[in-house]
């Protein structure tokens, strides 16, 4: 049993993280800025209030915990780059702050940065608009920040190019840098695996310190 602290918990992809963490017997903190938004009641769950933007915020919801996991979101593309990278920062001091008893982080990022077939990256492609570019860069420049950090084990896992909520089917496939596409071409998860994933991760961590992707 893992204690997590859980930026996003009210999120579309946070709010499968939970559920995956609390049916796997896991303790949960929901770290939220309006605990009313928290619907979920369960035994392993506590709600608390902070902000994910906050380090002072992030060093109390860490104390004490295994990990920190990040699933939060900034909304559209000005929102992201004002809550991506910065959250990332925000983490990374919070954890600093606990030296050697700070937890590992887990973060939700992004597939624009994600390898193609074709060798380009995702954010290449032709005719996307701006806001989704923003939101991609957005988790770009937060990735870039993570692998300048050696002094806290971070993870950071980008969903495929298309996750939305769906199917529980408890399998999926991963890369490193590589978007996962299927027969297709085409590159997706739903949410409720990716959160599977995510907790494998936690359960048996085989990417500290660098990103990887989850497909179906
Ligand atoms: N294919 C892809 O690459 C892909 C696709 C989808 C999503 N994503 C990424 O996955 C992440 C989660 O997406 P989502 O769709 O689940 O987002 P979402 O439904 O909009 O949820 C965002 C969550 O972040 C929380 N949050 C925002 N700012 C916060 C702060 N300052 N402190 C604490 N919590 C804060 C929100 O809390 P409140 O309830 O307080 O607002 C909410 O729980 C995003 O970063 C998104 O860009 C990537």
């Amino acid at each position: 049993m893992a204690k997590i602290a859980l930026f996003g918990a009210t999120g579309t992809i946070g709010s499968r993280v939970l559920r995956e963490a609390l049916d796997r017997g896991h303790q949960v903190t929901a770290v939220v800025r309006d605990p009313a938004k928290v619907t979920e009641q369960h035994p392993n769950l506590t709600v608390t209030t902070g902000d994910v933007l906050d380090p002072a915020s992030v060093t109390e919801a860490a104390r004490g915990r295994d990990v920190v996991v990040s699933a939060v979101g900034g909304g559209d593309g000005p929102g992201h780059l004002a809550t991506i990278e910065p959250a990332a920062k925000s983490l990374v001091e919070g954890l600093r702050a606990l030296g050697d008893e700070a937890p590992r982080l887990v973060a939700v990022g992004g597939a624009g940065s994600l390898r193609t077939p074709d060798g380009k990256q995702v954010w290449d492609a032709e005719g996307l608009p701006e806001f989704l570019l923003q939101i991609m860069h957005a988790h770009g420049d937060a990735l870039d920040f993570y692998r300048t950090v050696s002094d806290v084990r971070w993870t950071n896992i980008s969903p495929a190019g298309l996750i939305e909520p769906g199917e529980r089917t408890g399998t999926y496939r991963t890369a490193l840098d590589d978007l996962v596409v299927d027969a297709d071409g085409k590159s997706r998860i739903s949410a409720e695996d990716y959160a599977v994933a995510l907790i494998d991760e936690i359960e048996t961590p085989k990417h500290v310190g660098e990103r990887f992707t989850v497909g179906d």
